[in-house]
This record gives C-alpha cells, sequence and structure tokens, in this order.
C-alpha cells in the first residue's frame, strides 16, 4: 500500500503540516484521523493505566492482525505498576520490535497522561485503562490531540461524569476518531448470533432478562480496610483501592455488573427506562469501603419488561455467572460461567438451560471478544470506516449508575434521575495532584460515608 493519504501527503508531511491540518480541520471538521486511512504504516499506541487490563490490552494491541502496531509511552501514578507492566509486556522478548518505550517515555503522575499522548501523532492510539473516574479528563485531551481511543468499561461513574461524556461522545463522532469501549462481550460471535436469532423472532418477545454475578471470593479490591499508616496519601490509597470508592469506580456494583447488564440491554436493542432494589452491608467486618456485599435489581423497559439482577460479594454462598432471556415462545443462555466462552444456546419454552431442549446453539469454539474487540477498531482505522462505541459505553455506565443508586437510595430511580442527578462524586477529579487531598473524606476514625438506604434519597453516598 502506499504512504500517501487521501489527502495526498505523505505521512511526514501530514506530520509537518499537522498545525495547519488541526486549524482547517476545526473549521471544517474534515477528519484528521481518517487521513491514514488504507496506509501500512505502524499505528503508535499509549498506554496509560498499566495495571492488569491496561497490560492485557495493550497486548491485544499489539497482537491484532490488522495491521503494525508499536507502543511508544506508557503512564501511571505508581512507579511500580508502570514497571511491572513494561516488564510483563515484554516479557520472554517476542514482542520487542512493538516495544519502543525508554525511560523518556515512561511518565508518573496525574498530568503522565498528557506526556504520554504528547509522544502520539494524529491517528494513533491512546489506550485509557485507569479506573474510571478519569476517563472524561483523558478521552477530552486525547480528542484535543486528534487521537483514536480505547477506553475501558465503565466509562462514567454518575450522572454528571455520564452528561461530559456524552458530549464528549459527539465531539469525538464529529471528528471521526475510531472509540472502542472495554464492553468486549459486544465483539462476541457468540452472542452476536444469539442477538440476530432474537431479532429474527426465534424465542418471541423478551419478557424477561436474568442476570447473575455472585462470586464467593473477596480477592477484587472491593474490601478495603483502614488505611494503613505508612500509607501516607490518602488518595493514592483510594485510587489503589478503586472498586472500594464509588467516586473512582462506581464500586463494586459498576465494575462488576455492567457486562451482564450491559449484554442484556444488547438483547434486548434497548436501555431500560427505570431501576429499584435493594442490598446491603451484611459481613463487612471490619472493612471500611462504601460497597454492599449483595445487590438485587429489578430494570424496566420501556414496554414494561424486565431485567431482574442479582450480584453478591460473600463466601460460602451459591455461586452464579450467567445472563439469560426470556420470550414469549423459547428462552436463551446468553452466557455461563463468566464472559468468554459465552456458550449461547436457545432453548424450547422456558426450559433455560434443559440438555434435552436444545433449539440452537453456538457450539463452535468462540474467538477470544478482548482480541476482536482490537482488531475490529484497528480495522476501522485503517479503513477508515466510522466507528464510535463512546455513546453506547456511556449509556451502559449510566444505567448501571441507575440500578446502584436505586439499591443504595432505596428508591425508584429513572433514567432521567440518574442522568440529571447532581451529585458528582469527584467534581475536582481533573485537578488532582500526588500530594492533594483524596475526593473522599474518612472520619477522625479512618472510616468512609456508605450509602444508607430510605434516609439518603437524593445522594449515595
Ligand atoms: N473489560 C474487562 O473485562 C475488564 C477487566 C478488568 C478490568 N477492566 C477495567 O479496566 C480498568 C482498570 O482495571 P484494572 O483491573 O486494570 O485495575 P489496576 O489497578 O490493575 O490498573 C489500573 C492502573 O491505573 C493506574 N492509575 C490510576 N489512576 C491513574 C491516573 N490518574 N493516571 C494514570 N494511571 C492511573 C493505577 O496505578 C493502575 O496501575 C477499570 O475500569 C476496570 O473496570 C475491564
Amino acid at each position: 500500500m502506499s504512504d500517501a493519504t487521501p489527502a495526498g501527503l505523505t505521512r511526514r508531511e501530514l506530520i509537518k503540516n499537522t498545525g495547519k491540518i488541526a486549524a482547517a480541520a476545526a473549521i471544517t471538521n474534515s477528519i484528521l484521523p481518517g487521513l491514514y486511512a488504507g496506509e501500512s504504516n505502524t499505528i503508535q499506541l499509549a498506554l496509560v493505566g498499566c495495571g492488569g487490563r491496561g497490560t492485557g490490552a495493550a497486548e491485544n494491541a499489539m497482537a491484532t492482525t490488522a495491521g503494525p502496531t508499536k507502543l511508544v509511552a506508557m503512564a501511571d501514578v505508581f512507579p511500580k505498576k508502570l514497571a511491572d507492566s513494561y516488564k510483563n509486556l515484554k516479557g520472554d522478548g517476542k514482542r520487542d520490535a512493538q516495544i519502543d518505550v525508554p525511560e523518556e517515555r515512561r511518565f508518573i503522575g496525574f498530568e503522565g497522561y498528557k506526556q504520554a499522548m504528547d509522544c502520539l501523532n494524529p491517528g494513533d492510539v491512546v489506550l485509557l485503562t485507569t479506573p474510571p473516574a478519569f476517563r472524561w479528563v483523558q478521552f477530552s485531551y486525547a480528542i484535543s490531540k486528534g487521537l483514536n481511543v480505547f477506553m475501558e468499561k465503565p466509562t462514567t461513574v454518575d450522572g454528571p461524569t455520564t452528561r461530559k461524556m456524552l458530549d464528549l461522545a459527539a465531539e469525538s463522532v464529529k471528528r471521526n476518531l475510531k472509540v472502542g469501549v472495554g464492553l468486549m462481550c459486544r465483539h462476541c460471535k457468540a452472542r452476536g448470533e444469539l442477538f440476530d436469532r432474537i431479532q429474527s423472532g426465534e424465542i418471541g418477545d423478551i419478557v424477561l432478562l436474568r442476570a447473575y454475578r455472585m462470586a464467593p471470593d473477596q480477592t477484587a479490591k472491593e474490601f478495603t480496610k483502614k488505611k494503613p499508616p505508612d500509607m501516607p496519601s490518602e488518595l493514592l490509597y483510594q485510587i489503589q483501592m478503586f472498586h472500594s470508592f464509588l467516586w473512582a469506580s462506581g464500586g463494586a456494583y459498576s465494575d462488576f455488573l455492567i457486562h451482564n447488564i450491559d449484554e442484556c440491554c444488547w438483547m434486548k436493542n434497548d436501555w431500560p427506562v427505570k431501576a429499584m432494589g435493594m442490598g446491603g452491608r451484611h459481613f463487612r467486618g471490619d472493612n471500611v469501603d462504601q460497597n454492599f456485599d449483595t445487590y438485587a435489581v429489578e430494570y424496566t423497559f420501556a414496554d414494561g419488561s424486565k431485567l431482574q439482577l442479582d450480584g453478591r460479594g460473600m463466601v460460602g454462598a451459591y455461586q452464579e455467572f450467567a445472563s439469560y432471556a426470556h420470550g414469549t415462545k423459547n428462552s436463551a443462555l446468553i452466557s455461563v460461567g463468566g464472559h468468554s466462552p459465552a456458550h449461547c444456546a436457545i432453548y424450547k419454552g422456558q426450559k433455560v438451560g434443559s440438555k434435552d431442549d436444545v433449539v440452537w446453539k453456538f457450539g463452535q469454539k468462540e474467538p477470544n471478544p478482548y482480541q476482536l474487540e482490537w482488531d475490529h477498531l484497528m480495522e476501522a482505522i485503517r479503513a477508515d470506516k466510522p466507528y464510535n462505541e463512546a455513546e453506547r459505553g456511556a449509556k451502559a455506565s449510566l444505567v448501571t449508575s441507575m440500578g446502584r443508586m436505586a439499591a443504595h437510595t432505596a428508591q425508584v430511580v429513572t433514567y432521567d434521575d440518574i442522568l440529571n442527578c447532581e451529585h458528582e462524586f469527584a467534581p475536582n477529579i481533573d485537578k488532582l495532584t500526588l500530594d492533594g487531598p483524596a475526593p473522599l473524606i474518612a472520619d477522625a476514625d479512618g472510616k468512609y460515608p456508605v450509602p444508607v438506604p430510605g434516609l439518603n434519597k437524593k445522594r449515595e453516598y
């Protein structure tokens, strides 16, 4: 393939002329990233948030078959996280040619995301894999730099940040940026075929969806003791334990349940209009995080049909990790035993799971959706095809927050209530400094505010 862009510029000329082009693009809304379309050049990557998922996403980005990629910059707030991620990515050296991140392109601190993105050219890709609280801040900067984006789920944690993210999503579409959101189940082949079959009427009209993520272990960072005295920074403690703090992650509810909520909404081909729910802190022991250990939420769609969702993190309790759909004719298994393989199937009547009543089964080996989401994003960038999941990711995050708020306040929360909710959990998130205060303050006893259903009706804490 030629090195010339559709605008007739070589890549070098393009980079030299970026300032002029950016000015022109601002006037005409023409397509900066699309200028790379169809060329065979390497797409550069910057990783912002070098934890478990960020490292995995960088691996997927480098493993894509949709053209060459190279990791050129990394940013984190913890030097050790960045160093460990770099070491893991280097691994056995097989990817050495794709990893070019010298010391001067490794950035630590709250401004690191800007420095890492400054190493890229328009049309390259930044990976936003920090806790979700930082998503809108970093996405804003990526848009201003003309970068394509991969961002992990959830993309927002509350109403105000969702409003910001929806505005940013619209802006990124206007600028023809390609944006992937880490709701990778949407890229699963088995679920995709099930969706087509449901839409063509194979189970009739969906009247009920059920989803469960009930886990036994307490290994995730959703259980938090008081900050140890030898950890000097309250802010960094909360960031490290982000599943425990609503401002950072939306809590265990948002982080863990969003996939099941999103896959159910996908099959229904709609977003719910309201939620009511319950939950409690039965066995938190000396943990001081903001989570409940059980959640039971009923979502209602515009046609009156329901999604019933159960979430639990409790040792010794029954475990299930699955989503189901029940239609007026038949029923369907959307996923069972985790994200992948999904084991999608359709069953006669309501006998979901019954071996003797299988109507259809995906049956084949399922490709890894974490890789597929990257292949799809990179193919769209190369071919300059419209591709933007930012709005859908924000809506999935919003309806997740809707259910969480319903459980935390013990009120019926509508889509409009959560969208227009004024409680922004971390209003100054774009101004945090390493030695500055945290968005959440512990009391004199080292405990954080928790939801009090029925008493706090308008705010979750
Ligand atoms: N799609 C999935 O199946 C999946 C799986 C796991 C995690 N995730 C998502 O990925 C995100 C990260 O989760 P994780 O498990 O990798 O957590 P993690 O703690 O392992 O990684 C997060 C990293 O971000 C860094 N960080 C925090 N704030 C930062 C900032 N302001 N600037 C730069 N770096 C910052 C942390 O130090 C840490 O290294 C979350 O949104 C989570 O929900 C998605």
